[in-house]
C-alpha cells in the first residue's frame, strides 16, 4: 500500500480518496476550499452521495484519509480537478489541472506516479501536467511517472461504478502503465484496459460524445413527433423493439458536468471534421427554448408555471450544466409566475415548493427532471391544467 495524495475532493476525487483509504492506502485529500478540507476533517461528505456519508466516516475513523489545502509529498498523485468548457470559445479550461500540477510539482522528491482523472482533450496528460511540472522542476525529466486514467463513475451510483466499472489506463511509458494498474488494482474489481495516453485521453471523450449524439437523436425525434401530433415516448418504445435498434429517452436538454460539456473538447480540436457533434449539441442546447416555447403555446405571460425538478438528471442534487435551469431561468425572463419543486434541494436562488402546491396552484405544469418522487402526484390534480411533459412522466 502507498501513500496516495488526491488533488481535487469533488464528487469523483473524494469517492476516490475514500476509496483508497478503504483499500489500505494512506491517503492525503487535498482541496483549496477549506470548507471541503474541514468537512472530511470531521468524517463528513460535503455532498449527497449513496453511500459516501458512511464510506468518510469510516475512512476518517481509520485514520488512513484526513483532508489539507496543499499538497504533501506523497508516492501517488491523482489530480481530480474541474476541467469546464468556456460556453463562448468552447476550448476547455485546464487552468485547475495546471494549478494542480503546479502545486503538485513543488514537493515532488523524484520516482512519484502521477495521475491524471479529469476528462481532458487530447495531449493534455503531456502538457498540461508533465510539461508544467518539468518547466518548475527541470531536475525531474525522466523521474516520474505519467498515467491517464478517465473517471468514468455516474453521480447517484459513484461507489459502486468506481469499484466495479473497467478502466483505461494510460501510460505515458509501459513503466507508468504498470504503475497505474497496480494502483487501480488495489480497489477496482473491473477490467484495466492498457491504452496509449492520447487514446485514453481521446475514449473518455468519445464515450461522452457518443451518448450526446444518441441523445440529441431522440430530442430531434421529440420536436418531429410533437409537430405531428405522435406520442414521442410511444414511437420509441415500439422502435426499440427491433433487435438492432436502441433509442434513447428525449427530456428538455442534456446536463452534467460531461456529457453537455466534453463533445466540444473533440469538436473544438477538429471542427472542420465534426459536423454531426456539433449538430448535436445544437439539438440538446436548443431544447430548453423549445420547452419554453410550448409553455407559451399553453398559457400566456404571467400565467402561473409549476416547474418540476431543476437536478439534471433524476433522483441527485447536481444542477451542473442543467438544462431544466435554463428553461426556468428563460421562463421566468418571460414574466411567468413560476414555481419551481426541487426535493433534492433545501434551497435555490428561487424560492422552492412542495409538488402538490405547485402543482395545484398552476395554470402550466412542466416536467423537467424525471425524480422518482413525482410519480406519486394524484393525476387528478392536473386536470384542466396545461402540461409541458419533457421528460415524459404523466403520459
Ligand atoms: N462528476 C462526474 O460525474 C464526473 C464523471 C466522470 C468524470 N468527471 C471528471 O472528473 C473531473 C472532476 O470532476 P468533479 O465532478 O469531481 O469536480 P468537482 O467540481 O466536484 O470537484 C473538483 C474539486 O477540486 C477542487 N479544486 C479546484 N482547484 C483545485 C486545486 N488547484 N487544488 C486542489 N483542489 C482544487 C475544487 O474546490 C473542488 O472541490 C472533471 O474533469 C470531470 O469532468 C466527472
Amino acid at each position: 500500500m502507498s501513500k496516495v495524495c488526491v488533488v481535487g475532493l469533488g464528487y469523483m476525487g473524494l469517492p476516490m480518496a475514500a476509496i483508497l483509504a478503504r483499500a489500505g492506502h494512506e491517503v492525503v485529500g487535498v482541496d483549496i476550499n477549506p470548507r471541503v478540507v474541514d468537512s472530511v476533517n470531521k468524517g463528513e461528505c460535503p455532498f449527497a452521495e449513496t453511500g459516501m456519508p458512511e464510506l468518510v466516516k469510516e475512512a476518517h475513523a481509520s485514520g488512513r484519509l484526513k483532508a489539507v489545502t496543499v499538497p504533501e509529498s506523497a508516492e501517488i498523485f491523482v489530480l481530480s480537478l474541474p476541467t469546464p468548457v468556456d460556453h463562448t470559445s468552447h476550448e476547455a479550461d485546464m487552468s485547475y489541472v495546471v494549478a494542480g500540477a503546479k502545486s503538485v510539482a513543488s514537493v515532488l522528491k523524484g520516482g512519484e506516479l502521477v495521475v491524471l482523472e479529469s476528462t481532458s482533450p487530447i495531449g493534455a496528460t503531456r502538457r498540461d501536467v508533465k510539461d508544467v511540472i518539468e518547466a518548475l522542476r527541470p531536475e525531474l525529466v525522466g523521474k516520474v511517472d505519467y498515467v491517464f486514467c478517465p473517471e468514468r463513475a455516474i453521480p447517484g451510483n459513484t461507489l459502486k461504478e468506481m469499484i466495479g466499472n473497467d478502466r483505461l489506463v494510460g501510460g505515458l511509458t509501459p513503466q507508468a502503465t504498470a504503475r497505474g494498474i497496480e494502483l487501480y488494482k488495489s480497489f477496482c474489481k473491473g477490467e484495466l484496459l492498457e491504452a496509449s495516453t492520447e487514446e485514453a485521453e481521446m475514449v473518455k471523450l468519445v464515450e461522452n460524445a457518443s451518448r450526446d449524439v444518441q441523445i440529441a437523436f431522440a430530442n430531434e425525434l421529440s420536436l418531429v413527433c410533437d409537430k405531428l401530433g405522435l406520442d414521442v415516448w410511444n414511437v420509441i418504445r415500439l422502435a426499440n423493439h427491433h433487435p438492432r435498434v436502441n433509442i434513447l429517452t428525449p427530456g428538455p436538454g442534456v446536463g452534467g458536468h460531461c456529457i453537455a460539456v466534453d463533445p466540444w473538447f473533440i469538436i473544438n480540436q477538429a471542427p472542420e471534421l465534426t459536423p454531426l457533434m456539433a449538430a448535436a449539441r445544437g439539438v440538446n442546447d436548443g431544447k430548453p427554448q423549445w420547452v419554453v416555447e410550448k409553455v407559451k403555446q399553453a398559457a400566456p405571460s404571467g400565467a402561473k408555471v409549476a416547474c418540476l425538478g431543476l437536478a439534471y438528471k433524476p433522483d441527485v442534487d447536481d444542477l451542473r450544466e442543467s438544462p431544466s435551469i435554463e428553461a426556468v431561468r428563460a421562463l421566468v425572463k418571460q414574466g411567468y409566475d413560476v414555481r419551481v419543486v426541487e426535493p433534492h434541494l433545501i434551497e435555490w436562488e428561487m424560492p422552492l415548493y412542495s409538488l402538490e402546491d405547485a402543482v395545484k396552484a398552476a395554470d402550466v405544469v412542466v416536467t423537467l427532471t424525471g425524480h422518482s418522487s413525482f410519480k406519486a402526484l394524484d393525476r387528478s390534480l392536473l386536470a384542466g391544467k396545461g402540461l409541458v411533459d419533457s421528460v415524459g412522466m404523466y403520459r
